[in-house]
């Protein structure tokens, strides 16, 4: 059973697709949003080409689509400016035109490059995601964030660029190591912690990737309805959007200790969430039980519950943090698990209370 969800943009509504072996039938589904176009451009990596991009061509080309297939290297040094390049001069090469699209068959890495790709490419070209991971299902492939990293940081050029169609297969996540399926875990803990205190429950009575498996579709499908609604509210990313950060900010103070090697983003979010709970516990916002239930789902997935860091790192990632303005931050705590509520206060505050946690 395909399940089907439209995300509503002025001008410019797109479906989320979701079902087992979708991979077989993108073709026809590209074609219905896509009718005048008569190239794909494939951007894949090399872990997930081979996998694959040979079912997603045989779909597209039976559609009556003309595919090239562009792969970079796994991981997320190629979601670089030198990587853009080379995929701008490929998809220029395999003759691709403004009425053509680009296609992103992989997780975030994939999506965001190819993504980005899309957005500038002969200023800008149709986009479909093909998401391929936990994470890239729930969270990147939905919303139109777009970017490469730069020397100075991460997605520090980037550009909003909707997709025409987020297609998603969640069979292709039987192929993903347990670490990367955790990564994504630790998204769909966030979405619960936010807005869904059922999904928590669902997922502490039966912990685990074989058990979240069994119904799977329906966990994409709940995730994505929460990235939906706030989206739909702030497509720019300066009001609702920023529930999302939940755990984010204070993650980006374990990703800068352990220099973004160390800790997958998964983990950093993971602790970060929970540091954050503590945080509300200790403001009287979150009532006293919401700090232990978060930590526990996250030990449940195999994420950590705390990761060891200076407060030199957490200035910097409360400093560094997107949405403060001067020496005032907005952090997301819980009102209560399944409840996000933003919480602005200055900068030395979060620090001094982060300090006093840690005693
Ligand atoms: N645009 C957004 O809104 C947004 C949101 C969150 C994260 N991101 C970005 O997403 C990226 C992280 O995404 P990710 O966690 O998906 O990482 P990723 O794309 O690097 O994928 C993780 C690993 O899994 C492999 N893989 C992917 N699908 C597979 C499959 N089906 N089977 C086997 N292996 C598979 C990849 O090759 C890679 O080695 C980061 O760059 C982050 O900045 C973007
Ligand atoms: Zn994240």
């Amino acid at each position: 059973m395909m399940k089907r969800l439209t995300v509503s943009l002025p001008g410019r509504d797109y479906e989320i697709l979701t079902g087992r072996g979708l991979l077989d039938s993108a073709g026809e589904a590209c074609r219905a949003v896509l009718p005048g176009a008569a190239r794909i451009g494939i951007v894949t990596d090399s872990n997930v080409g081979p996998l694959y991009a040979g079912r997603l061509v045989r779909s597209l080309e039976s559609a009556g689509f003309q595919t090239a297939v562009i792969t970079v290297p796994a991981g997320e040094r190629s979601k670089s400016m030198a990587m853009l390049e080379q995929v701008y001069d490929e998809l220029l090469a395999f003759g691709l035109t403004r009425s053509d699209a680009v296609a992103a068959l992989g997780g975030g890495v994939v999506g965001d490059l190819a993504g980005f790709a899309a957005a500038t490419l002969l200023r800008g070209v149709d986009l479909i995601q093909v998401p391929t991971t936990l994470l890239a299902q729930v969270d990147s492939s939905v919303g139109g964030k777009v970017a490469v990293d730069l020397k100075a940081g991460k997605n520090l050029a980037g550009a909003f660029w909707q997709p025409k169609l987020v297609l998603m297969d969640p069979d292709c996540l039987d192929t993903l190591s347990d670490a990367v399926f955790a990564d994504g875990m630790a998204e769909v803990i966030k979405y619960g912690c936010i807005a869904d205190s059922k999904l928590l429950s669902r997922l502490a009575a039966a912990p685990g990737r074989a058990a979240v498996m069994e119904y799977v579709e329906e966990l994409l499908t709940t995730c994505c309805q929460i990235k939906r609604g706030l989206v739909e509210q702030d497509e720019r990313d300066t009001g609702a959007r920023m529930l999302l950060n939940f755990g984010h900010t204070l993650g980006h103070a374990y990703e800068l200790a352990g220099g973004y090697e160390t800790y997958t983003h998964g983990q950093a979010v993971a602790a970060g969430m929970c540091r954050a709970a503590d945080l509300g516990v200790r403001l009287g916002i979150s009532p006293p039980e919401v700090s232990g239930r978060i930590a526990a789902l996250v030990r449940a997935f195999g994420l950590p519950d705390a990761i060891a860091c200076t407060m030199a790192d957490y200035a910097a990632a409360v400093g560094l943090d997107k949405k403060g303005d001067k020496d005032q931050i907005t952090l997301i705590l819980l009102s209560e698990l399944g409840r996000a509520v933003p919480w602005k206060t200055e900068k030395s505050k979060v620090l001094h209370l982060l300090e006093e946690l840690a005693l």
